[in-house]
């Protein structure tokens, strides 16, 4: 059992920071900028909570952070009350937000001068994966860090992976998001495709969901994207969030991304017909417009 630590009781970090306390059998101290959240969690899950990131970080052996964006994350970390003042020696700060690979970077080097150890740990999986303790968890930083993170990062995972250097978890994360952009805006056309043709989308899903166009995005979205519905599961603006981090770094790396830099295109324009908060599987309401 060791004390542990939870900044942001977002729709991912409340139930990651539920199963370290009932599944990973920590003692577990979270904080919210909004309290409420913080209040509901520790009554729910018998837990303490703090008012500051600082006060909940002081004297805990793991720290864990997932919060919006890179901003959100120094602003925790350094920030007034953040976290980083009140790390005690030799603790480890894990940080599953979805963030810049430069960022990461830049607080690894700051917890080192301070004395203790930095992972990125970016997540996949979803809220599903987040509530059903399910999610994948791409890791960067040393081996010797990981080694000991790992055993309470399994409280919430069902695959940890260590992918290189401090940066390289976020680096297989924006591979993730680079991979679901052009897949989603593919089904999409498939989807608008076949209504167009006038054929019956479950039918053409069951047979080819069974062949080489299966995916994750196929079984799990094709249904409610038939029945245009999209309040719920990935917002655009995350995904939008996320794809300029993508952009960026290929425009340091030079690699090249023409069909991610489109499907951003296609999501600002997603978020001008009001679909900010919409799952990514509403491309196809932009075909559909
Ligand atoms: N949702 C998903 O399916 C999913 C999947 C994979 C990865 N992610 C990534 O995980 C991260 C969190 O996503 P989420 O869906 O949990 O988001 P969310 O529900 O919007 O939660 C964000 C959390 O961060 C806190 N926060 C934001 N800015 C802050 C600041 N400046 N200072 C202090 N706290 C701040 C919010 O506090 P308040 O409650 O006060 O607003 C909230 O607790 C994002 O980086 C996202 O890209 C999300």
């Amino acid at each position: 059992m060791a004390r542990v630590a939870f900044l942001g009781m977002g729709v991912m970090g409340y139930p990651m920071a539920g199963h370290l306390k009932n599944k990973g059998g920590h003692e577990v101290t979270v904080y919210n900028r909004t309290t409420a959240k913080a209040e509901k969690w520790a009554t729910e899950y018998g837990g303490d909570h703090a008012p500051t990131p600082a006060e909940a970080a002081r004297d805990k052996d793991f720290v864990f952070a997932c919060v919006g964006n890179d901003d959100d994350l120094r602003s925790i970390t350094l920030g007034e009350n953040g976290a980083f003042a009140a790390m005690k020696k030799g603790a480890i700060f894990i940080d599953n937000t979805t963030a810049s690979a430069e960022v990461a970077r830049e607080l690894a080097a700051e917890a080192e001068k301070r004395g203790f150890s930095f992972l990125d740990a970016p997540v996949s999986g979803g809220q599903a994966g987040a509530e059903n303790g399910v999610l994948t968890v791409m890791c960067g930083g040393e081996q010797e860090v990981f080694d000991r993170a790992k055993p309470v990062i399994d409280a919430y995972a069902r695959m940890v992976g260590l992918m290189g250097p401090v940066g390289a978890g976020q680096l297989t994360k924006m591979i993730n998001q680079i991979c679901i952009a052009g897949l989603v805006q593919g089904l999409a056309e498939g989807i608008h495709f076949g209504k167009k043709a006038g054929l019956d989308i479950e039918k053409v899903v069951e047979v080819i969901s069974k062949g080489a166009a299966g995916s994750w995005q196929m079984e799990n979205r094709y249904k409610t994207m038939n029945e245009g519905k999209y309040d719920f599961g990935f917002a655009v603006d995350w995904m939008r969030k996320d794809l300029g981090i993508c952009l960026e770094e290929a425009n340091r790396n030079g690699a090249k991304l023409p069909v991610t830099a489109l499907v951003d295109q296609f999501y600002k324009e997603v978020q001008a017909m009001g679909g900010n908060r919409w799952d990514t599987s509403s491309l196809l309401a932009r075909l559909e417009k």
